[in-house]
Parts: C-alpha cells; sequence; structure tokens
C-alpha cells in the first residue's frame, strides 16, 4: 500500500502543521475547511513557518517553494475522494468527525487509509461507524507538527497489519517517531501530560502558587521548555478541558477530575493563546499573568 497523497480535514492549529510537514515530506496534498478565510489564513501560516526554516537553514527555498505548490485547498470535502490516506484535523467533537466521515465515505477509494488526529475520543467507536474499520487507526501529531518529533499511533481494536504499516512509513518519511499506543482514554501523551496540566491548575487554585512561580517552577526545576499553565494556553483550555472529560468519565477514576479553576476559564471564553487570554493575557507586547 504506497501513499503519494494525503488529505486533511480542518485547516486549523494541527491541520496547517500536519499539511506543512507532509508537503516538505513529498506528498500531494489536499486540505479542507468549512471556511475560506481558514484555509487562506493556513496557507499563509504555512509559508511564514516555511519561511522561518529556511532562514534558520533547515529548508532550502527550493523546497519551500515545492512544499507550497504541492498543498491544494478545497471547501469541498468530497475533493478528498482521490487521496490514499486521509488525515482528518477537524474540532475535537465526536459528532463533527462523525459527520465528516459519512459526508466523505462514499466518496474514497476502496484501499484509503482513514485516520484521525484525535487526541482523546475512542478510535475503535470511530472506526465502528466506517466501512472499513481494519483500514481505520489514530494518527495524532504533536503541536507545533513541524517542531515536535512524536507521532503516537493508535490501532483500533479492528486496525489490519497493513494500514499500520503504511502509516507507520508515512511517519518514518515525515523524518518523525511513531509512539504505538493501545486504544485507551488520551492515548500516551495526554494520559501523562493533561494530569500534570490539571494539577499545575489545582496548584493556582488552592493558592499553593501563582501563575507565575507554578511555570517557574517547572521550567527552571524540571526544564520543561514551557511551563505547564503556559503550555495549556498554548494547546487550548478548551481542549486540555475536554481531554480531562475524557479521562475522568473513560477511567471513571476521580483522581482526573477537572479542576474547577480549569472550568471557569473555559466558560469564561479565556481558552488561551487563541482567545488572546487564558492563564496569561497576550493583548499587549508581553503574557500578562492573569493571577
Ligand atoms: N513551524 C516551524 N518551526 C517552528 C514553529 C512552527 N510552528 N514553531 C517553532 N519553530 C522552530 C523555531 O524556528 C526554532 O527553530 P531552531 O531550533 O532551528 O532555532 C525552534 O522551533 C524553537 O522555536 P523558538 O526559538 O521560537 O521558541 P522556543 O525555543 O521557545 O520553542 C517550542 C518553542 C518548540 C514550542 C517549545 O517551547 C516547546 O517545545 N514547548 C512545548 C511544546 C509541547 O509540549 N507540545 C506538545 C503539546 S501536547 C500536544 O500537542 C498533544 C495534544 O493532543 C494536546
Amino acid at each position: 500500500m504506497s501513499i503519494q497523497s494525503i488529505g486533511i480535514v480542518g485547516a486549523g492549529q494541527m491541520g496547517n502543521g500536519i499539511a506543512h510537514v507532509c508537503s516538505l515530506a513529498g506528498y500531494d496534498v489536499v486540505m479542507t475547511d468549512i471556511s475560506q478565510e481558514s484555509l487562506d489564513a493556513a496557507m499563509a501560516l504555512i509559508g511564514r513557518n516555511l519561511d522561518r526554516q529556511v532562514s534558520r537553514e533547515k529548508v532550502s527555498q527550493a523546497d519551500r517553494d515545492a512544499a507550497l505548490d504541492r498543498i491544494t485547498t478545497t471547501l469541498t470535502l468530497t475533493d478528498l475522494g482521490r487521496c490514499d490516506l486521509i488525515i482528518e484535523a477537524a474540532t475535537e467533537r465526536e459528532t463533527v468527525k462523525q459527520a465528516i466521515f459519512e459526508d466523505l465515505l462514499p466518496h474514497l477509494k476502496p484501499n484509503t487509509i482513514l485516520t484521525s488526529n484525535t487526541s482523546s475520543i475512542s478510535i475503535t467507536r470511530l472506526a465502528s461507524r466506517t466501512d472499513r474499520p481494519e483500514k481505520f487507526m489514530g494518527f495524532h501529531f504533536m503541536n507545533p507538527v513541524p517542531v515536535m518529533q512524536l507521532v503516537e499511533l493508535i490501532r483500533g481494536i479492528a486496525t489490519d497489519e497493513p494500514t499500520f504499516k503504511a502509516c507507520q512509513e508515512v511517519v518514518d518519511r515525515l523524518g518523525k517517531t511513531a509512539a504505538t499506543a493501545e486504544d485507551f482514554p488520551a492515548f500516551i501523551v495526554n494520559r501523562i501530560l493533561m494530569p500534570m496540566i490539571n494539577e499545575a491548575v489545582y496548584t493556582l487554585y488552592e493558592g499553593v502558587g501563582n501563575v507565575k512561580s507554578i511555570d517557574e517552577s517547572l521550567k527552571l526545576g524540571a526544564n520543561h521548555p514551557m511551563g505547564p499553565l503556559e503550555l495549556a494556553d498554548f494547546i487550548g483550555l478548551d481542549t486540555c478541558l475536554a481531554i480531562m472529560n475524557v479521562l475522568h468519565e473513560g477511567l471513571a477514576d476521580t483522581k482526573y477530575r477537572p479542576c474547577p479553576l480549569l472550568t471557569k476559564y473555559v466558560e469564561a471564553g479565556w481558552l488561551g493563546r487563541k482567545t488572546q487570554r487564558g492563564f496569561y493575557d497576550y493583548r499587549g507586547e508581553t503574557p500578562v499573568p492573569t493571577r
């Protein structure tokens, strides 16, 4: 099963990064979204991120131009029907993902592999609602996609070996490393990372530290590149809360209960960098802690 073309559903934070690395690795990419503005913004961002790699001499100007040429954008989901591999990177809501697969399925070639970049939803359950559970997998990138080395590959209960191998080959060609995770809530990275972030929010909630002292502690005391609250803002507080809820409900253990302060920030619409406010306020020159 040789993959030449990759269809990406969603041009947001993850989708544009996935398009970037796939086109740079030589795949033909078709990226779709429901809004033309999102597609235009994604192409502009990919251009800027590629420019950054050119200026740091990680990518040549010719490879940058060729990568951009290999990406086509479309508002028509069914244009992805000709692709060999689909990576769905739409909103982290199961009903949205299911509706996308339902619309797309009649247009796919029989051999097309269908994957989701979901960070926490059951792969087996998503796969069971398609016509090809054996050709369905979790293909989970980390943010920022062009920088982070890891991809989690998650087999559903029905995923067959050729599908797994084909996805592993794609990860290799992207120059990234795959970690294989079983299909249990939040897989590996988020199973470990999110409770740490949630605990940082509890530490803030209980007044043990403030935003600055908590982030500095983990940066300087544990050599993390970002503090947990800064990282939560980077990922999106709504995403963090959604993943904590999946852990809490899926594993039925109170140790995963989301911190009420995390819920409060999400209720306020303070979702982190994407809304310019979260644990930090990003509206000025430099981020200012909100607590
Ligand atoms: N595209 C291309 N290159 C990028 C980039 C992007 N979007 N963002 C950063 N870079 C590059 C920079 O050009 C720079 O390259 P060089 O090493 O060649 O100089 C390098 O990445 C480092 O960037 P900066 O110097 O600008 O900034 P930094 O040193 O502060 O690093 C960071 C930024 C890489 C984001 C770093 O802070 C970091 O690793 N943070 C933690 C990120 C993390 O944990 N991500 C996982 C989140 S969990 C997840 O994604 C799973 C989920 O489902 C929620």
